[in-house]
């Protein structure tokens, strides 16, 4: 692909939750061939490119986030050949791609894992991970080596009966998570980045990328994890965000530099302040790290300006652009935080404007540009990880993971040619589908498609990939009206009642404008106007 520098600084990149994007076997099963066939739904969205959640051999304990071979392709989404002809796919098309690198743990059927458990304390196999003795109890019980929680609830160690030793698992049992302390480790991550740069992909998604490394005696944490997802805090001070896992991202950095062209990686950092995420995004580290207080944040107009503001103001800081996102595979799509029903809708549509105005990087899920809601999945039909460990009480992140409807009016909605999706889909989604969308001028999907055109002719006419400075204007309460250097301006409506629209040349309204008018700004919406820059 053509170079441009910085490429990834303000890129709009589409998360594609493999296995519910597009099944092309008829399985059920979303899949490479899958994705292979709609890459030009994706051009046609106007996206830079696409960021592949695992498809890597597991056993699914998680998602795939439980990886059994990192440098595999799963027989049941593909081969390393079809893999190879989706990359080549997209870059004909003009599209990057990057993919999801796990690298705090492996599943519990990985070859090294499995010689762990056969082998003795002590040994070098048992090192890869962290295994530990335990701690008596008052009644001469064995008790876990520490107090730590599973981000999916219950302890994180899992007794090893045959030694009577624990293993660490920060996420699920099946998940456990590896030694950053053992140079085995650090050596297989740098050959997997390898592995799918020699492939060509442009860059990576990093997993939890705040904890790799953890204290290195494992002390007791000061307190217990917080309900707030990936919500890692003081209380939990010894697991996550170890000032030594910035080491790691430098030598990753050396080896992403040392490929021609300009390969990137963004980190999934879950760490409580601006300040600390911008610590992974300095020069020599990762390029992005997404910012998840925008995504946090209630439909507040002070609670969104303070998360702009202050991302902005410490990413500057290091020189790195913000990388904003409100959806992912592990959060209630907005569109139902947001509200119910209609509100959430009109509330969804304003915040896509928000968003795509932003200056820096883009990342949306899939699903979002149809205005999906989340689904309330029956029980029985739940995967998630956190369902079970939960007792059955916190339903986990199925109901944002439902796969995407194509077209048609009932289920599976074009997803599979068979007659079943891996995850049911609701009977009242004919409407939502990409082909009903793509012939109303009032869709979702029709306002993401003009937006990220918009969005696209600002940087052609800008030239380099540098973000904009912001500035606020002054606005009615409850209201943003941002204005960028480059002359576009944002205003959203977070109100209750309608606003004058602020001046300037009128581009995209995210409420019907033949309804609304063009001279109000109503509650719920967002504008995007020109002036002067
Ligand atoms: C973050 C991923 O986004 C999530 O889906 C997964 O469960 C955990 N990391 C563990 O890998």
């Amino acid at each position: 692909m053509a170079e441009a520098p910085g490429w990834w600084r303000d890129a709009v990149i589409y998360q594609v939750y493999v296995r519910s994007f597009s099944d092309s076997d008829g399985d059920g099963l979303g899949d490479l061939g899958g994705i292979r066939s709609r890459l030009g739904y994706l051009r046609d969205l106007g996206v830079d490119g696409l960021w592949l959640t695992p498809f890597y051999p597991s056993p699914l304990v998680d998602g795939g986030y439980d990886v059994a071979d990192p440098r595999d392709v799963d027989p049941a989404l593909g081969s390393l050949d079809e893999f190879d002809r989706l990359v080549a796919e997209a870059h004909r098309l003009g599209l990057r791609v990057l993919v999801d690198l796990v690298p705090n743990h492996t599943s519990d059927r990985h070859p090294w894992f499995q010689a762990a458990l056969s082998a003795e304390p002590g040994s070098p196999e048992r090192d890869r991970y962290l295994f530990r003795d335990g701690r008596s109890g008052p009644d001469g019980s064995q008790l876990p080596p520490n107090n730590w929680q599973s981000v999916f609830g219950g302890s994180a160690w899992a007794p090893d009966e045959r030694t009577g030793q624990w293993f660490l698992h920060l996420f699920a049992p099946e998940q456990p998570d590896l030694n950053w302390r053992n140079a085995d480790v650090v050596a297989d991550a740098e050959r997997t980045l390898r592995f799918w740069l020699d492939r060509g992909v442009d860059g990576f998604r990093i997993d939890v990328a705040h904890g790799l490394i953890k204290s290195a005696d494992l002390p007791d944490n000061p307190g217990a994890y917080s309900p707030e997802l990936f919500g890692h805090g003081p209380e939990e001070v010894h697991s996550w965000d170890q000032p030594e896992v910035h080491d790691v991202y430098r030598r990753w950095r050396k080896v992403l530099d040392s490929y021609p062209g300009e390969r990137m990686a963004v980190g999934e950092v879950w760490v409580r302040t601006d300040e600390a995420t911008a610590r992974y995004v300095r020069p020599d580290e990762l390029h992005l790290a997404f910012n998840f207080r925008l995504l946090r944040a209630p439909w507040e107009a002070t609670a969104l300006r303070d998360a702009v503001t202050a991302s902005l103001a410490s990413m500057a800081g290091v020189g790195a652009p913000s990388s904003w996102v409100l959806s992912n595979h592990d959060a209630v799509r907005h569109r139902s935080r947001y509200g119910d029903g209609e509100i959430g809708l009109r509330r969804a549509r304003a915040a896509a404007l928000l968003l795509l105005a932003l200056p820096g990087a883009a990342y949306l899920y899939q699903g979002e540009e149809l205005g999906l809601p989340e689904v309330r999945l029956p029980d029985e039909a739940l995967q998630d990880p956190i369902w079970l460990r939960s007792g059955r009480t916190t339903r986990g992140r199925d109901g944002c993971r439902v796969p995407l409807p194509w077209q048609g009016t009932a289920a599976p909605y074009g997803f599979s040619a068979g007659a079943d999706s891996w995850l049911p889909m609701p009977e009242d989604w004919a409407a939502l589908t990409v082909e009903a969308q793509t012939v109303d001028p009032g869709s979702v999907l029709e306002l993401y498609r003009s937006a990220l055109r918009l969005r696209r002719e600002a940087r052609s006419v800008s030239g380099a990939p540098r973000a904009p400075a912001l500035f606020w204007e002054d606005s009615p309460p409850d209201c943003l009206v941002l204005h960028r250097e480059d002359g576009l301006v944002c205003a959203v409506n977070l109100g209750s009642t309608d606003v004058p629209m602020p001046a300037g040349t009128l581009l995209l309204h995210s409420a019907d404008p033949e309804t609304v008018g063009t001279a109000v700004l109503p509650a719920d919406s967002a504008a995007w106007l020109r002036r002067a820059g």
